[in-house]
């Protein structure tokens, strides 16, 4: 999360600014942006995908709210940023205009919306495809991004960066991968030896035993209401 946090800094400056996080999943991101002084909420489709980030409480500034990206229930010019951190591919192909045309709708004059998101490359792309394939709905969410004029928005800013991301062992990524979609148990209870043996034979060491550390390849893009 360090470089996605480092990267949002860079690039929004969020501190002090009305931040909607779209799809906060576990709610890090929300604590992390309360904490720098903003003023955020965290949005999830369901009270269960929120249950984790209202049990971890967080700083004032921060609360969260039940909705879909494409339906925000805000009103027009409610925020500063709309972040979809890792969000953007998780919204069905045929809504990631819709939601980026949301996004753009809830901004105040002035707003940026920030999509991050991981690319179909990398060892932790390769191992976690073994639970589920995400390949065409990332590259679903790169060419709505490339396309995102049709939801009258402007890409300002474009930085490719790599994040580093350790798992302490299977158990760890099983809680990884769950969290995000409870239907991937199954699915990785099916391949777990599979994954077991990826898990050892991709990327590297991290400092803990048993601990293996991955690399994700994301893609930042800063977009501005069209003129
Ligand atoms: C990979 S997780 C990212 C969570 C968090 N942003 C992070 O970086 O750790 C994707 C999140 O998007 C949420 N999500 C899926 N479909 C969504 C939608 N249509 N609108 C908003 N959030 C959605 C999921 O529930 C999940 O928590």
């Amino acid at each position: 999360m360090t470089a996605d946090i480092a990267m949002l800094e860079r690039l929004v400056r969020p501190g002090g600014k009305r931040v909607l996080d779209i799809g906060c999943g576990g709610g890090a991101l929300v604590r992390e942006l309360a904490d720098r002084g903003a003023d955020v909420v965290g949005l999830e489709i369901s009270q269960a995908q929120l249950a984790t980030a209202v049990a971890r409480g967080g700083p004032s500034g921060a609360r969260y709210v039940v909705g879909r990206a494409q339906e925000l229930p805000f009103d027009d010019g409610s925020f500063d940023v709309a972040v979809f951190m890792r969000t953007l591919h998780h919204v069905p192909p045929a809504d990631l205009i819709p939601a980026l045309r949301e996004a753009r709708r809830v901004l105040l004059p002035g707003g940026v919306v920030y999509v991050a998101e991981p690319l179909a490359e990398g060892d932790y792309f390769a191992l976690t495809r073994l639970v589920e394939d995400e390949l065409e709905v990332r590259e679903a969410a790169q060419a709505a991004l490339a396309e995102a004029t049709l939801a009258g928005l402007d890409r300002v800013t474009t930085v490719k960066y790599d994040v580093r991301l350790c798992v302490a062992d299977l158990a760890s990524l099983r809680a990884r991968l769950v969290s995000v979609d409870p239907e991937r148990a199954k699915l990785f209870d099916a391949r777990e030896a599979r994954l077991a043996e990826a898990f050892a034979a991709l990327g590297e060491d991290g400092e803990s035993s048993g601990e293996r550390c991955f690399l994700q390849p994301m893609r930042a893009d800063v977009l501005r209401a069209s003129s």
